[in-house]
Order: C-alpha cells, then sequence, then structure tokens
C-alpha cells in the first residue's frame, strides 16, 4: 500500500464524499486533492469504480519552492524528448513562465521538449496522459514547501461517455442525472463493498442510477409511477448488459408511488436507496413559473418527500443509507427549499451524514441539493 493523490473533476464536495466513503482512510488535502493508501495494483480498478475522481497520482516528493530547478528534477524523458504539463494547486503561480523556465533547464540535456498549459490545475487531459504520454506533475502546497506527484492513472473517459451517450434512452427534459453523477451517488451509499448489496431508485426515470449500481456489483430494484419509464429503463439495462457482460447482478421491477414501496416489497430488504426524486415541472427549470407559485409548488413535493421517507423506512436494514438529490429552486431574491424535510429527518428515523452538497449549473432555477441520510 502506498500513499496516493486523487485529482478531483468538477463537482469536488461530491467526489470527496464519494472517496472518504469507499476509503474511510482517506484525508482531504485541498478542495481538489484527497489521499489515500491503496497498492499500485488497485488504481486501475480505483480509477474506473469512481465516478468523480479523474486522476491518480504516485506521491514523487517534496519541494522547498516552486522554482522552476526544483521542479525539473522531476522530469525525465526518452530519446524522443518530453512533453510536460504543471498541474499547479497553488494560486498565484504562473504556470507558463515556470514551464518556459524549465523548458530552458532541460534543453540540451534531453531530445525535443514541449509544454501543455492546462485551463486549470484539475483539468486532467485524458487523451494527453494516455495518447500523447505527457508526463503531468500535479505541485500542490504542503508542510511549508510543496508536494510534487505525478499522475500515474487517469479515469477511462471513453467509458463513461459510451454511457452517457450510448445507451438507446435518455430524457435530459424530465430530469435525468449524468452517469457520472449518479456513480458517486451509489458509491457514497453502499461505500467500500457493494457487492451483493441491493439497491432501490423508487424514481428510477431512465435507470441511471441503477445501472451504475449493477455496475459496482449490486442487485437493484427499479420503481416509478410511470410504465412507460421503467420499459425504458429495462431496455437501458439490456443495452448495459450487452455492453458490460461482466455486469451479472439482477434488476426487478415494480409500477408503484414512490411513497408506497413499503406494500410492495418486504422489510428491511434493501441495503440503499439512492434517488433523483421527481423535482416539480419542467416548466420551472424553463424560467415559466413565478417565484410565488414556485415556492408554493416546492411545498407539496415537500410532503411527498416526507411521505417517502416515512415509507423507505420499513423496506431499509438497520444502518441502510439513503442517497437523495433534493430540489432547490434558487430565484434571484430567494432560494425555495425543502428545509422541513431536513429538520424531520430525525423523526423518521435517520441520522443525516452529510448534506447538502449542491450540484448544478451556475444559472439553473432547479438546484440539486445531495443528502446522505443512515436509517437508524
Ligand atoms: C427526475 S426523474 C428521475 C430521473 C432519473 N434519475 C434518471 O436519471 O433517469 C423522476 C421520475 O420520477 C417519476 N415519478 C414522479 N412522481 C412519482 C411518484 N410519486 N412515485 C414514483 N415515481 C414518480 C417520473 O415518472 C420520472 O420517471
Amino acid at each position: 500500500m502506498t500513499q496516493k493523490l486523487f485529482v478531483f473533476g468538477r463537482t469536488p464536495e461530491l467526489s470527496w464524499l464519494e472517496l472518504s466513503r469507499i476509503y474511510p482512510n482517506s484525508r482531504r488535502l485541498l478542495s481538489h486533492i484527497a489521499c489515500a493508501q491503496i497498492s499500485n495494483e488497485d488504481m486501475t480498478s480505483s480509477l474506473s469504480r469512481l465516478g468523480g475522481t479523474v486522476a491518480v497520482c504516485n506521491v514523487m516528493g517534496k519541494i522547498r519552492s516552486l522554482t522552476a530547478a526544483e521542479i525539473a528534477g522531476f522530469l525525465t524523458g526518452s530519446a524522443s524528448g518530453l512533453t510536460f504539463s504543471l498541474h499547479i494547486f497553488s494560486g498565484q503561480t504562473s504556470t507558463e513562465k515556470l514551464s518556459d523556465e524549465i523548458k530552458n533547464i532541460l534543453a540540451g540535456k534531453l531530445g525535443r521538449i514541449r509544454y501543455v498549459i492546462p485551463k486549470s490545475p484539475e483539468a486532467v487531459s485524458s487523451v494527453q496522459f494516455s495518447r500523447e504520454h505527457t508526463v503531468m506533475l500535479v505541485i500542490l502546497p504542503a508542510d511549508g514547501g510543496y508536494l510534487v506527484g505525478q499522475i500515474a492513472g487517469v479515469q477511462p473517459y471513453l467509458e463513461w461517455e459510451k454511457r452517457d451517450y450510448g445507451r438507446p434512452y435518455a430524457d435530459p427534459k424530465r430530469g435525468m442525472l449524468p452517469p457520472k453523477v449518479a456513480r458517486m451517488a451509489v458509491n457514497a451509499a453502499l461505500g467500500p463493498e457493494p457487492a451483493g448489496k441491493t439497491v432501490l431508485d423508487p424514481f428510477c426515470g431512465m435507470g441511471t442510477v441503477l445501472a451504475e449500481s449493477l455496475l459496482v456489483g449490486a442487485a437493484a430494484i427499479a420503481a416509478d409511477i410511470y410504465s412507460p419509464s421503467l420499459t425504458k429503463a429495462q431496455a437501458n439495462i439490456v443495452w448495459l448488459k450487452e455492453n458490460y457482460p461482466e455486469v451479472r447482478g439482477k434488476m426487478d421491477i415494480l409500477v408503484s408511488d414512490a411513497a408506497h414501496i413499503s406494500e410492495a416489497l418486504p422489510p428491511a430488504f434493501v441495503d440503499a436507496i439512492v434517488t433523483e426524486p421527481f423535482m416539480g415541472s419542467p416548466e420551472i427549470g424553463e424560467h415559466k413559473v413565478p417565484a410565488q407559485k414556485a415556492g408554493s409548488l416546492l411545498h407539496g413535493l415537500e410532503k411527498l418527500y416526507i411521505g417517502c421517507l416515512r415509507d423507505w423506512h420499513g423496506v431499509l436494514k438497520t444502518g441502510g443509507k439513503v442517497c437523495i438529490a433534493l430540489p432547490a429552486y434558487v430565484y434571484p431574491r430567494h432560494t425555495y427549499t425543502v428545509k422541513k424535510v431536513i429538520d424531520m429527518c430525525e423523526n423518521l428515523g435517520y441520522t443525516k451524514l452529510f448534506g447538502p452538497i449542491a450540484y448544478n449549473r451556475p444559472d439553473a432555477v432547479v438546484r440539486r441539493d445531495f443528502y446522505l441520510f443512515e436509517r437508524i
């Protein structure tokens, strides 16, 4: 086991929740970086399991100051030369100036030297790493100096693209989580040992959450009030199994109101509920609903979610988790939330472990606030 650095993508809070649930010994170093002990052999499986980590680095050593001479000591090339990029997680540094100085130091010692400037420190280009063999150094402040890591593996980005765009059915208008976000929620709920566990999504829509649950080795139960959604979810899972023959778990289907699932499932039957529930009319997201009306619509949804949590308590095992994305409506003068759901969670038999973790586009009216609850 060696200490590795994990570089988070665009949703660092969710990435951290996921990582800390899978590796309880992990430590967050910066907003976009954490460290955890894993073996070299586990790195590839770790990168394909984590939805929110874009790269894993080996720790190379420490430097006292951010100078070209010290950083150049970590760069070795081949006869054909070297392409490098610096991912510096320290505010005021000019990456371009440093890269240029390093190029000058190494010129003559190595073959042709090139550097690439990342758009931001956490913007790790998988193509540059995998196809162009760029040596990528991650540098962050630590103990009065700087820690230097070298990216040793990146997220299998083609797999994520394949699931995002390749499945037969997708319906962004009715709300749909990107597979990476669904994976983070599944990992947060299932923790380090997902195999053999059962995940229920009571608002399953196109089945995004359940596809990610099956891929990590869990069994799935799909429920939705609207049977055409279930037909599409089923077609998406058939596609998943054709494309990922390693998926062995099965998916059961229930047409049910999410607040009445306990009428269809035995008590203490599921290990985790992971869901993005119905979030209100798509017109809200399209800026077509005035603020006050949206507030009262959200109040109605609050009652639905409270009814759901009350009902789900019966079908969850003790210690089982609920990872749920609750809506908030963001208007210029006021943000409407479902605060009562959170205030009541103890009375409903849950402990709040994490949340809210906001997930939204900057200008979006509907924000998703992720929470992780544990059934008491
Ligand atoms: C936001 S979508 C879920 C999208 C899903 N996360 C995905 O990625 O495809 C909400 C789903 O909840 C279903 N739904 C709405 N009200 C419901 C209720 N009371 N009980 C169960 N399902 C409901 C809708 O039919 C819709 O498929």
